[in-house]
C-alpha cells in the first residue's frame, strides 16, 4: 500500500503522517515514512540545495532537482519497500511537482506529466490525502511554529516558503484541480479541523479502500 500526503506548507502533512504511522504500526503493519525531497544520501543533498534561501534556481532547474531526488527515492527505497509488502507513506510526491512547479511557477502541465512519469518510473500512490487550507491560515501556523512575529524577516523562511501568498494561492488552486480531476485517488480533507478528527477520517477512509488496514 502506497499512501501520499499533499497540501501547501503548514497544512499539517507531517502531523498526519506521524499519527498514521503510529496507528498502522500499532496494528502490526510494517510502515515506512519518507519525506520529499530527501530520503537517500543524494536526495537529502538535493533537498538542502532546493530549500536554502540563498540560491536562485530557474523553474526548470528546480523541477529537475525535485525530480532527480524523487527518482533516487523511488528506485532505491520506495519500490523495494513496497515489493516487501510494507506500507509506504510519503510526505509529498509528484502531485507536489504539479501543484508547485506547474500551477505555482507556471511550467507546462503536459511536460510535467511526462517528467513525473520518468521520475517515478510510473509509480502512483494508491491513495492521496490532500489537506486543504488557505495560505493565510497556513502561514499563521508556520509563524507560530517558528515563534516569529507576523511582521517577518524573510530570511527566517526557507526558499519555497518565502515565495509569497499569491504563489501559495496558485499552488492551492492546483491541488484543488488535481483533487477534482482524480477523485478516485484523492481524498480531500479540511486541514482546519482538529488534527485528531482529521486522523480519524483518514483511518476510516483507509479501512474502506483497503480492508487489511
Ligand atoms: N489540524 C491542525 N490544527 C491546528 N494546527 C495544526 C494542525 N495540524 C498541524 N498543526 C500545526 O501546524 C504546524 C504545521 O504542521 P505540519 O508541520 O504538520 O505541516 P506540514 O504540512 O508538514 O508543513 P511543511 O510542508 O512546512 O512541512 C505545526 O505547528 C502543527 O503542530
Ligand atoms: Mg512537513
Amino acid at each position: 500500500m502506497f499512501i501520499s500526503f499533499e497540501g501547501i506548507d503548514g497544512a499539517g502533512k507531517s502531523t498526519q503522517v506521524k499519527k498514521l504511522k503510529k496507528h498502522l504500526s500499532e496494528k502490526g503493519h510494517q510502515v515506512l515514512t519518507l519525506r520529499e525531497p530527501g530520503g537517500t544520501v543524494i536526495a537529502e543533498k538535493i533537498r538542502s540545495l532546493l530549500l536554502e534561501s540563498k540560491h536562485d534556481i530557474t523553474p526548470i532547474g528546480e523541477l529537475l532537482l525535485f525530480s532527480a531526488s524523487r527518482a533516487e527515492l523511488v528506485q532505491n527505497v520506495i519500490s523495494p519497500a513496497l515489493k516487501q509488502g510494507n506500507v509506504v507513506i510519503v510526505d509529498r510526491f509528484y502531485d507536489s511537482t504539479t501543484a508547485y512547479q506547474g500551477y505555482g511557477r507556471g511550467l507546462d502541465l503536459e511536460m510535467l506529466r511526462a517528467v513525473n512519469t520518468v521520475s517515478t518510473f510510473g509509480l502512483e500512490p494508491d491513495i492521496t490525502f490532500f489537506l486543504d487550507i488557505s495560505p493565510e491560515d497556513a502561514l499563521i501556523r508556520k509563524f507560530s511554529e517558528k515563534s516569529i512575529p507576523l511582521s517577518f524577516e524573510e530570511n527566517e523562511l526557507d526558499r519555497m516558503e518565502s515565495s509569497g501568498l499569491a504563489f501559495y494561492q496558485r499552488v492551492r488552486e492546483g491541488y484543488l484541480q488535481l483533487a477534482g480531476s482524480e477523485k478516485k485517488r484523492f481524498m480531500m480533507l479540511d486541514a482546519c479541523n482538529d488534527a485528531e478528527n482529521i486522523h480519524e477520517e483518514i483511518v476510516q477512509k483507509l479501512a474502506l479502500v483497503c480492508s487489511g488496514l
